[in-house]
């Protein structure tokens, strides 16, 4: 390890979102919800969301936001990759090594990390760790999910909020000065709240192959009106927590991007924060819930318009399933984001990424 990486800095991004859009009434019509566009609009913020077809899988995914972000960062290679996930292509083994074959990234290390929503910001608290423990020079952290696949279409509670994309950043060591340079990171995790969010089926405890699972048990629930407390309590918590360690006071802060799971609550949040709304950034209403994948897409879609000075002090907050949470502290990344279709398992050669 070198004496000058004193942390790790945010060097590329990348994202792929599938080309199919199911807008409100889309999801409403497929479903036969009984709900409005109205409705999903105004209480969550949400107009639309991609959807990856039959045949994509989360992998797929991963793949091309992955060589976005090494394109971003002009670099062809990375001796890390992390895929937070909790819709992998199956569920043994990870996904994350066949992502890191199809990558071309030879036998690096690669691993599935299942932390739900909160699952891009455990990815760089622990690739950043690495970085600064001389574990890794260049870990790839993906966020990628295909919700579509766990998702109750006929479930109103569920069916609205959730869309299928993968964002993905590179990290490499560096100077604390540096734009892209990650200042201070906060995690936590409150397994009582496990069955709030769950799938319940699939695992050990009520393995895939029991005979009559009930529909309830094989498709994604949440009991979202107890999560929201929570949500709102925790993000709040952990980006005080994360600024605190930082030693960066809330209204420094120029750039806040919170998970995109509601609208309320990340004006909750940010308000409870006390971040300035010209400093809060999303794309909830283009996307929805995207899980993992959601704050490297809501970072993307704000780089992508530069909409945030490169080394502007930045937050990024998390929750999910598990109950878990998280937050980063961080200055704006000098990066383009670059941005891929999905990538075909057994297409050959990388296709050329285009702006995000
Ligand atoms: N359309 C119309 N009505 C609806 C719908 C819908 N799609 N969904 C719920 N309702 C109804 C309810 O049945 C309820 O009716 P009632 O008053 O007659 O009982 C009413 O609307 C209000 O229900 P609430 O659940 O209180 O609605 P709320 O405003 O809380 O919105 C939502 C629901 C959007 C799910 C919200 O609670 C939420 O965003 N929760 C937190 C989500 C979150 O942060 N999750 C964590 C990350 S996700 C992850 O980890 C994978």
């Amino acid at each position: 390890m070198h004496q000058d990486l004193r942390t790790a800095v945010l060097c590329g991004i990348g994202t792929c979102l599938p080309p199919h859009v199911l807008t409100n009434t889309d999801v409403t019509r497929l479903g036969g919800l009984d709900t409005t566009d109205a409705w999903i609009r105004t209480r969550t913020g949400i107009s639309r969301r991609h959807r990856a077809g039959a045949g994509t899988s989360t992998g797929d995914l991963a793949v091309a936001a992955g060589r976005a972000a090494l394109d971003s960062a002009d670099a062809g290679r990375a001796d890390l990759l992390l895929l937070a996930t909790t819709t992998p292509d199956r569920p043994c083994p990870g996904t994350a090594p066949e992502v890191a074959h199809r990558l071309g990234l030879g036998p690096v290390p690669a691993f599935d990390l299942a932390a739900v929503c909160s699952g891009f910001v455990y990815g760089v608290a622990i690739a950043g760790a690495m970085v600064t423990a001389g574990l890794c020079a260049r870990p790839l952290v993906v966020g990628a999910e295909t919700y579509s696949a766990v998702i109750d279409p006929t479930d109103r509670d569920t069916a609205v909020l959730f869309g299928d994309g993968a964002g993905a950043v590179l990290l490499r060591g560096g100077e604390r000065a540096e734009p892209g340079a990650v200042a201070a990171v906060d995690l936590g995790a409150d397994g009582a709240g496990c069955d709030l969010i769950a799938i319940a089926a699939g695992g050990s405890r009520l393995p895939g192959t029991t005979p009559r699972l009930s529909r309830e048990s094989r498709y994604f629930r949440m009991r979202g009106r107890e999560v929201y407390g929570h949500a709102v309590r925790r993000m709040t918590e952990s980006s005080l927590a994360v600024l605190d360690r930082a030693g960066w006071p809330p209204g420094s802060v120029e750039a806040f991007i919170g998970h995109q799971a509601n609208q309320r609550i990340l004006d909750a949040v940010a308000d409870r924060v006390g971040i300035a709304p010209r400093h809060r950034h999303g794309n909830i209403g283009e996307v929805g819930n995207t899980a993992a994948a959601s704050l490297p897409l809501a970072l993307a879609h704000a780089a992508a318009r530069h909409a945030v000075r490169p080394g502007a002090r930045t937050l990024l907050t998390a929750f999910g399933g598990g109950l878990t949470w998280g937050s980063v502290a961080l200055t704006w990344p000098a990066a383009e984001p670059r941005s891929q279709a999905p990538a075909r398992r057994g297409s050959p050669a990388p296709r050329p990424s285009s702006p995000a």
